[in-house]
């Protein structure tokens, strides 16, 4: 059995993520591959009971960051890896990008911390492609607002989205063969022409 490919969507809130992952889980059905798509936090029975609390509760930092990882370690248990195993394309709405982002580069918990989680709950997995869906702040909000009531973070304030953009870019050119930044300014039909020819090189 060949194993699948996992894909993960990065970016602050109002990128683009949701828009596009149900566009690429079509795109890859049509080329005959079995999808799973998922979201993070969450994914699972008790992951989503984690994410209820970290978007809305008020929590230390690093409960915050714990909190992310537990539910991403019964992610992975449960979804992701044997996802993978059976030969199934992954895809997931943020993974551990995300944790770099906000918690490191949004709310300053120490980047060491975060890699010595990462290296505990997934030492030897990493996304095959992640898409980092990237907008000024103010598009991201603007588009935002025009749709739906905010959750924690998403009400936080634009130095720490400014701060969580730059780590996301960070990470890009840390990672430039894992992480592709898409222009999410343009038009979603540009867009996703631009994922089409991505997607294309990986299969
Ligand atoms: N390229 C685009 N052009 C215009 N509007 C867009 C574009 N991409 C997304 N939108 C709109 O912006 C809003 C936010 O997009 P979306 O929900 O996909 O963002 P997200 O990255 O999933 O955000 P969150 O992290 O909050 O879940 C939606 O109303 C969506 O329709
Ligand atoms: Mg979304």
């Amino acid at each position: 059995m060949v194993r699948g490919k996992f894909i993960t969507f990065e970016g602050i809130d109002g990128a683009g993520k949701s828009t596009h992952i149900g566009f690429v889980a079509d795109w890859l059905r049509a080329q005959g591959k079995t999808v799973v798509s998922s979201r993070e936090p969450g994914g699972t029975a008790l992951g989503e009971k984690l994410r209820d609390l970290v978007l809305h509760e008020k929590m230390h930092l690093e409960t915050e960051a714990l909190l992310m990882f537990a539910s991403r370690r019964e992610h992975i248990a449960q979804v992701i890896a044997p996802g993978l195993e059976r030969g199934d394309w992954v895809i997931s709405d943020r993974f551990t990008d995300a944790s770099f982002a906000y918690q490191s580069g949004g709310r300053g918990l120490a980047r060491a911390k975060m890699e010595a989680l990462e290296a505990w709950v997934h030492p030897d997995l990493q996304p095959d492609l992640t898409l980092l869906f990237d907008v000024p702040l103010a598009v991201a909000r603007a588009r935002l607002d025009a749709t739906r009531t905010l959750d924690k973070f998403e009400r936080e304030k634009q130095d720490f989205f400014e701060a969580t953009r730059a780590e996301y870019l960070r990470r890009a050119e840390q990672f430039p063969e894992r992480m592709r930044v898409i222009d999410s300014t343009r038009s979603i039909a540009d867009i996703q022409q631009e994922l089409a020819a991505v997607l294309a090189k990986l299969l």
